[in-house]
């Protein structure tokens, strides 16, 4: 009896999205995912990890450890580093990452969907979840892909493409934030979004979490850049209230607190150390960019550039905090615990506690750095130590609150170093315990 063909999806890009996405493919549907890198160093790199059986990142998240395992084992997450797989599949998804800050970026941008042009198939949907201008869809990659499907024939109607960005958010609940998340999408046309609609009712929990249809691609695109944006502007306004409250002695975290109570202020943020990662500290920028290149508007944007510049320099609120008690840094012991971006997670892209780091040792502190999930980078020129010893050091800095230093036996602090909280990593009462054991504990909220 002849076998029965099983479907295939390819995902395009391996990082940080593509690969909790394959597994979340691979894992809910009886298709196989082929997991497509470039062929690069940093692709050929996935891919020997990979086909290890072993993420390209560290992640102490057990669901997608698990899931991973699990696809792996039963031959249904493949990886490649060509576009030949997409040949054979009947669903594409993009997952590269795009900057324009970088170099030749929306050439590469446009070489990959001619390139997935020469391949597609007819009937195959196409989604893309890059995070991208607004327009960019619209002015660049439409036209592109209908020109060159005319080439062969095809007309851009003979395919389903849509625009459906990603929201997962990597730490210890990676997987379950993009199979419980509510998700938006657009398509190119009234067929595209109900193909789309089909195949995210496949791959995530749209029973809980329905999606949300918008009208247009160009829609969807500055959907995401608006969420993000409303982040990183919320974030500044936090460090202009932070700065204002360590020169002038005010407790602003119990402010929050009582601010909070309002229903329509419930999820004000604490302060911290600073916004980091791969895209608060770039999609507000996005926004200036379609409008002088893309869609051609000539908008103004007084309210995010000024965010993203105060943003930008926020580690300097927490060095002049730490200040009031390091009067100077040269030749002091320093531990700085964490150097990701944010808690647990391995990535240290844009990471504000690396930033610190840097700062810390050009002024000529004697730095340690010890995190739990990011252990070293040969380049980065940093000392890390795998243990932790406290009274080796003067001062000791909480900067990112992985789930280990979160639980960390408190019985383990030494008496001898001042300590700061940079980033709301201890309780109330982890505060108590140090004022009872005479433990010099400063935490940025707080007044020195
Ligand atoms: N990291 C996050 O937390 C997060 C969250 C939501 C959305 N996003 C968005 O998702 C997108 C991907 O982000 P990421 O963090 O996974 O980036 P990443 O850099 O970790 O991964 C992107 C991968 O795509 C590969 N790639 C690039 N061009 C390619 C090509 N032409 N062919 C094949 N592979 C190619 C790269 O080699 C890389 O491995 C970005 O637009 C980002 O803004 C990221």
């Amino acid at each position: 009896m002849e076998k029965s063909k099983k479907k295939e999806v390819a995902v395009i890009g391996q990082g940080y999205i593509g690969v909790p996405m394959s597994v979340l493919i691979a894992h809910n549907t009886n298709f196989i995912v082929n997991g497509i890198d470039k062929n690069n160093i940093q692709g050929n790199k996935i891919k020997e990890n990979l086909e290890k059986n072993l993420l390209p990142f560290k992640t102490k998240d057990q669901e997608l450890l698990k899931k991973f395992q699990k696809v792996k084992k039963l031959n249904k997450y493949k990886i490649y580093l060509n576009l030949d797989p997409i040949k054979r599949c009947k669903i594409i998804i993009v997952s590269v990452g795009f900057d324009f800050t970088k170099k030749n970026s929306i050439k590469n941008l446009k070489k990959l969907f001619f390139d997935i042009s020469n391949k597609i198939k007819k009937k195959t949907l196409l989604i893309l979840e890059t995070t991208l201008p607004p327009g960019t869809s619209e002015k660049i990659i439409i036209p592109l892909l209908k020109k060159n499907l005319n080439k062969r024939n095809i007309s851009i109607n003979d395919i389903y493409f849509a625009y459906s960005y990603e929201r997962v958010t990597p730490g210890s609940k990676y997987y379950d934030s993009i199979f419980n998340n509510y998700r938006v999408y657009a398509g190119f046309n009234t067929l595209s979004s109900r193909v789309c609609e089909n195949f995210l009712k496949k791959i995530i929990n749209t029973k809980k979490y329905p999606l949300t249809k918008l009208q247009n691609i160009k829609d969807c695109e500055t959907c995401k850049i608006f969420e993000n944006t409303y982040r990183a502007v919320n974030i500044a306004l936090l460090d202009e209230f932070t700065k204002f409250s360590i020169e002038n002695k005010i407790d602003i975290k119990k402010i929050l607190t009582a601010i909070r109570l309002r229903k329509t202020h419930n999820n004000i943020m604490n302060p911290g150390l600073g916004v980091g990662g791969y895209c608060l500290t770039k999609d507000p920028k996005f926004l200036s960019f379609s409008s002088k290149y893309i869609l051609k508007s000539n908008s103004k944007f007084p309210i995010i550039d000024r965010s993203m510049s105060i943003n930008s320099k926020m580690v300097n609120t927490s060095i002049s905090f730490i200040k009031k008690k390091i009067k100077i840094f040269k030749n002091k012991k320093i531990l700085q615990i964490g150097i990701s971006y944010k808690e647990d997670v391995d990535d240290i892209r844009f990471s504000p506690s690396a930033e610190l780091a840097f700062k810390l040792k050009k002024m000529g502190a004697i730095l340690e750095i010890y995190d739990t999930l990011f252990t070293s980078n040969d380049k980065m020129s940093l000392n890390f130590v795998d243990e932790l010893n406290f009274k080796r050091y003067d001062y000791v800095l909480f900067c990112v609150g992985h789930k280990k230093i979160k639980n960390i036996n408190l019985k383990k602090l030494d008496k001898k170093p001042i300590y700061f909280d940079l980033n709301n990593i201890f309780k109330k009462v982890d505060y108590k315990y140090f004022k009872r054991k005479k433990i010099k504990f400063f935490e940025l909220s707080k007044p020195i």
